[in-house]
């Protein structure tokens, strides 16, 4: 599809109420070659999301604006943002400065990846089953924790535990630390500048170890719409085969896992490759509503006995 030309003045000075605007900004979308994917949907997902930003209206209050005639400056802000979308290929949640998880508002910019994991779906109830007792859980880890979106879901529902929450990114750790101060767990989730897990080698074992990776392959990156190539490149990529940050974590993980415990990772298009890497190692792959079922369920037991033996695997960089 070729990019549409940009709107001209004379297009733009015949919109009037917010439906109008709204109507313009669909279709232009539409006739665009912009990617969705990014935390929201589809082109109406987005364009609220614009106009939201440019009226100060929540998006419940939004029909309000419908009928009415935008004021100017609501205009012209809501049209600049639309054209850095659709020409700059910007992603929308870094020209609002917000995305939403779990039904929590998240701070991102370009220092973050726009949150928008599977463990959304998985954090409230399928991982608890394989734990103790929500409140007899101690130690969580969110490895890989970019804005801090995954660390506050899992403060939020293990009230109880402590959360370590790891990057090797310092501009993606202080976004987070906005984060977790605004859904106040400074107190519990303890944030760490590390690759993966070192800076926790050593310390005491957690009952959870969950983990968001950067798990594309170098050749798919190159291949990606232009708007997920404004994310920071090592959130997507780990190296060659994907699997870099997630062999590292495998061997930290082993030993840092309590004998109870269960390490979960969202693996995206490496199913396959994760069982030709550990092939005796036993997976569960955790059911998502789109059937991608992309998320790695591992006790901590087998990792031990496959690691042990299958040292080449297990080995980090
Ligand atoms: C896919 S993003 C996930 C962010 C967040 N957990 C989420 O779900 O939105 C991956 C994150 O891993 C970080 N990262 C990349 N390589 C890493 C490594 N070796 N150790 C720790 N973090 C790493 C990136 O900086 C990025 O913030």
């Amino acid at each position: 599809m070729s990019a549409p030309s940009r709107p001209t003045p004379a297009q733009t000075a015949r919109l009037r109420t917010g439906g109008e605007h709204l109507r313009f900004a669909n279709k232009l979308l539409k006739s665009s070659d912009v990617a969705y994917g990014q935390g929201f949907l589809d082109e109406q997902e987005e364009s609220l999301t614009l106009m939201s930003a440019a009226t100060g209206l929540a998006w419940e209050k939004l029909p309000q604006c419908f009928e009415r005639a935008l004021k100017p400056a609501e205009k012209a802000k809501f049209l600049a943002l639309l054209e850095r979308r659709v020409f700059e290929r910007v992603p929308t949640a870094y020209l609002v400065g917000e995305a939403w998880l779990g039904g929590l508002r998240f701070r991102v910019d370009e220092r973050v990846i726009v949150p928008r994991s599977y463990f959304v779906e998985l954090i409230p109830e399928a991982i608890p089953r394989w734990l103790p007792p929500v409140e007899q859980v101690k130690r969580v880890a969110d490895v890989c924790t970019g804005s801090g979106c995954l660390a506050v879901l899992l403060a939020k529902r293990f009230p109880q535990a402590k959360v370590d929450a790891t990057d090797l990114s310092a501009p993606a750790l202080a976004v987070a630390k906005l984060n977790v101060a605004d859904h106040g767990e400074t107190k519990r989730i303890k944030l760490h500048e590390t690759d993966t897990m070192t800076a926790l080698l050593g310390g005491p074992k957690f009952d959870l170890i969950l983990s968001n990776p950067p798990y594309e392959p170098e050749g798919i990156y190159r291949r990606l719409p232009a708007e997920f190539k404004k994310e920071p490149k090592n959130s997507l990529v780990s190296g060659k085969d994907g699997l870099d940050v997630i062999r590292k974590l495998l061997a930290q993980a082993t030993e840092l896992l309590q004998p109870h415990g269960v390490l979960v990772i969202e693996v995206g298009g490496l199913r396959d490759a994760m069982h030709q890497a550990w092939p005796k190692l036993p997976m569960l792959w955790l059911p998502t509503a789109d059937g991608l079922d992309c998320v790695v369920l591992m006790q901590a037991a087998d990792l031990r006995a496959a690691l042990a033996k299958s040292p080449r695997a297990g080995r980090g960089r």
